[in-house]
């Protein structure tokens, strides 16, 4: 496919710091195979970060470059795509201020993760107007790149919904010689498998059961070995069942047809230990983490800060394009610009 015919995504993380398996599963391998077909946008949403972590943010540099790290670590090639940090093109909080204004505060209200994640993050006293404004800030994070597809989660469906609500809003007030400004992006849903955490809930660094991209081979198979099982399976002479245990379900993702069969055959009839199952399943793990992590240490963090640096910088002219139709489209007041053959002059008081 050429350049032109390759249709626009975009999509954004919070810099939530070292990524685990699940951020890999559920976003980041689905970004490296769309870097192929795709004119992709992809950034660090710093601003977002704020929203939950205002009172707390020394850890937010460093937690982006991890991020970036772990991002071509996992194979997101700055020749394929546009890897940038949100803070560094203003565009964002600009158009995020023009949706502001049009936007009723009931729409942020009744989105549900607003209440849900309040009484989540109770700890936190999430009463910010910034934080009523976090769907919003995303809206303008995804239309200020005018992108064809959205690629995100399950979790994120609601956000882009809104995001088009408040695209078909603004373009009902402002149109540009009659055309619309901002195009209804679509979502392009991340398949997401089931991915279990060493304690058999859903693998999430707010449970600190993860895995990371950058544990090492003796950490990965330490993890697996305290990682709990089917609970029917008491004994080693017990019979287990794959399909209730969360090994079951990491081999499920991550092992061989071969192996899964072994893993199968021998837990139902107890013919093999839950400790050499684990034992697949990490060899299954490393195999998948040794070039991530060979990747990621070819990069210094000052590199990976230098590839979000110049991809801010092709970000934000993609972006300036965008709001210059969104300020002709809103009749915004526009003034002249110096040029060096006709120099502004200084009014009167501005001299002095
Ligand atoms: N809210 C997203 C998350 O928590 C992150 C995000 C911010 C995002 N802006 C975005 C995702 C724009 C897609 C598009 O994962
Ligand atoms: Fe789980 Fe494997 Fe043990 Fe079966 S043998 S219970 S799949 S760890």
């Amino acid at each position: 496919m050429t350049e032109i015919e390759r249709p626009r995504v975009l999509s954004g993380m919070r810099p939530t710091g070292r990524l685990h398996l699940g951020n890999y599963m559920g976003a980041l391998a689905n970004w490296v195979k769309l870097q192929h077909d795709y004119e992709c946008y992809f950034f660090i949403a710093d601003y977002h970060a704020l929203t939950t972590d205002y009172a707390n943010t020394e850890n937010l540099r460093r937690n982006t470059e991890e991020v970036a790290l772990d991002w071509l670590g996992a194979g997101l090639d700055p020749e394929r795509c546009v890897l940038f940090l949100q803070s560094a093109v203003p565009q964002h909080a600009d158009l995020h201020l023009r949706f502001s204004m049009i936007t009723p505060v009931s729409w942020l209200e009744r989105v549900p993760t607003y209440k849900e994640q309040q009484e989540n993050l109770s700890e936190k006293d999430l009463s910010t107007y910034g934080f009523l404004g976090y769907p919003l800030l995303q809206a303008a994070d995804i239309l200020l790149y005018q992108p064809k597809f959205v690629p995100v989660g399950q979790d994120q469906v609601v956000h882009v919904e809104l995001t088009r609500e408040i695209a078909r809003r603004f373009n009902q007030f402002y149109k540009l010689d009659g055309r619309e400004v901002l195009p209804e992006p679509q979502v392009l849903l991340t398949p997401a498998p089931k991915l279990p955490g060493t304690d058999g809930r859903k693998m999430s660094k707010s449970y600190g059961n993860t895995i990371e991209l950058t544990d090492p081979e003796a950490t990965v198979r330490q993890k697996l070995k305290t990682m709990v099982t089917d609970p029917a399976r008491v004994r080693r002479t017990d019979a287990g069942n794959p399909d209730l245990c969360p090994v079951g379900d990491l081999h499920k993702v991550f092992s061989s047809p071969d192996t899964i069969a072994s893993v199968n055959q021998g837990c139902r009839s107890a013919g093999i230990g839950c400790i050499e199952c684990k034992g697949w399943a990490a060899d299954a793990l490393v195999q998948i983490l040794a070039p991530i992590q060979q990747r990621r240490a070819s990069f210094s963090p000052a590199q990976a800060m230098e590839v979000l640096r110049a991809g801010s910088e092709c970000a934000r002219q993609r972006a300036e394009a965008t709001m210059s139709e969104v300020d002709q489209a809103m009749r915004m007041p526009k003034l002249g610009v110096a040029t060096a053959s006709e120099p502004v002059k200084l009014a009167a008081g501005a001299a002095l």
